[in-house]
């Protein structure tokens, strides 16, 4: 599909009037530190508006260059991080921005070629950190844009399809060349959100409806087509709840997978119908010392995007204990309250609310 120059032209000169008249006022709207709008766009991922800006104003406050974030200790960035989720976006973020120091003097490179090359810049972020904060003529797509597009220019396949993703970039290319490239791309994804929304979108005050393809056609409510979503699997977590004196007995898992880099109660993977004994295995096997289950101190169900979480706590004592282990990175006797300042995800949070609950 190649549109012409006018219908290009007829979507793109609306869409930035509408976004100068009802762009919404967000704080990084209000800066040209490149490193803030990436950090924001980072942010904006997988967390929406309203929950980022507080978090935002936080982390900047705390991390205020590229340089601050790139000498500070990865537990600390993390702890900034901390509720926010998907924590390999702070992992990314610390990494890239050592890179920065170390390849580019501590200034973020201004094409989105060299952002690309830097840890956690995918497409998106490479795009929107080039248009937005240097002005360059590049493309992006995220979730709010692939909609928009899917019915301006009635782009069948469910999200996900590779031929619908390469028609999608390749139309998100042809529409930012022109006058303020970053606005232009921000107009996009502001209309998705606030206007050509997923469900009941408000056709009629659509800045771009008459170039509108699905509206012409009456096909707004069928495009895009619903991702098909695999059924979120089921993880079952054994945690030990180690005490001596004040300190509970934490650990940080590995870098990688799920809740990498992370402090927990350590934690081990077990079935959802397992045994008192094949837990206790399990328990043993992750701390490389001898466990011994006392009892259950509840069980704490979080829902996250791919996986049905369900966390077992036991009270668990033993002959010897541990300071380092095989399966983890780190081990530490420390007090709940220490433990809270590392840097532990929600679900692990509500865990040891949990457990302090059930041993006061
Ligand atoms: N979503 C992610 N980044 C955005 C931006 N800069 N403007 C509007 N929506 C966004």
């Amino acid at each position: 599909m190649t549109p012409t120059a006018a219908h290009l032209a007829s979507i793109r000169t609306p869409l930035l009037g509408w976004y100068d008249r009802n762009k919404r006022d967000l704080p990084w709207r209000r800066t040209k530190d490149p490193y803030a709008i990436w950090l924001s766009e980072v942010m904006l991922q997988q967390t929406q508006v309203s929950t980022v800006i507080p978090y935002w104003e936080r982390f900047l406050a705390r991390f205020p260059t590229v340089l601050a974030l790139a000498s500070a200790p990865l537990d600390d960035v993390l702890a900034g991080w901390k509720g926010l989720g998907y924590y390999s976006r702070a992992r990314n973020l610390h990494r890239a921005a050592q890179e920065i120091v170390s390849r580019f003097g501590g200034k973020l490179p201004s094409s989105a070629e060299d952002l690309l090359s830097l840890p956690g810049f995918g497409r998106y972020t490479s795009g929107a950190v080039a248009s937005i904060a240097f002005g360059e003529e590049a493309p992006l797509v995220d979730g709010n844009v692939a909609r928009v597009f899917s019915r301006l220019f009635e782009v069948e396949g469910p999200p996900g399809d590779r031929e619908r993703e390469a028609t999608l970039w390749e139309l998100a290319t042809l529409l930012v060349k022109g006058e303020r490239p970053g606005d232009f791309n921000q107009s996009l994804m502001e209309h998705g959100a606030t206007t050509c929304r997923p469900e009941n979108p408000l056709c009629l005050l659509c800045p771009v409806r008459d170039a509108c393809g699905a509206f012409r056609a009456g096909r707004v409510d069928e495009l895009p087509p619903a991702k098909v979503r695999a059924t979120p699997k089921k993880l079952t977590l054994a945690l030990a709840v180690w005490s001596h004196a004040d300190t509970l007995l934490f650990a940080r898992r590995a870098d990688s997978g799920l809740f990498g880099g992370l402090w927990e109660l350590p934690a081990a993977e077990v079935d959802e119908d397992a045994t008192p004994e094949e837990t206790t295995l399990r328990l043993t096997a992750a701390l490389g010392a001898g466990v011994r289950l006392e009892s259950q101190l509840g069980t704490v169900k979080r829902q996250l995007t791919h996986r049905d979480l369900t966390l077992r706590l036991y009270r668990v004592s033993g002959p010897q204990r541990p300071s380092r282990s095989e399966s983890f990175q780190e081990l530490r006797w420390c007090t709940p309250t220490e433990a809270a300042a590392l840097g532990m995800s929600t679900a692990m949070q509500r865990a040891l609310e949990a457990a302090m609950t059930a041993l006061a």
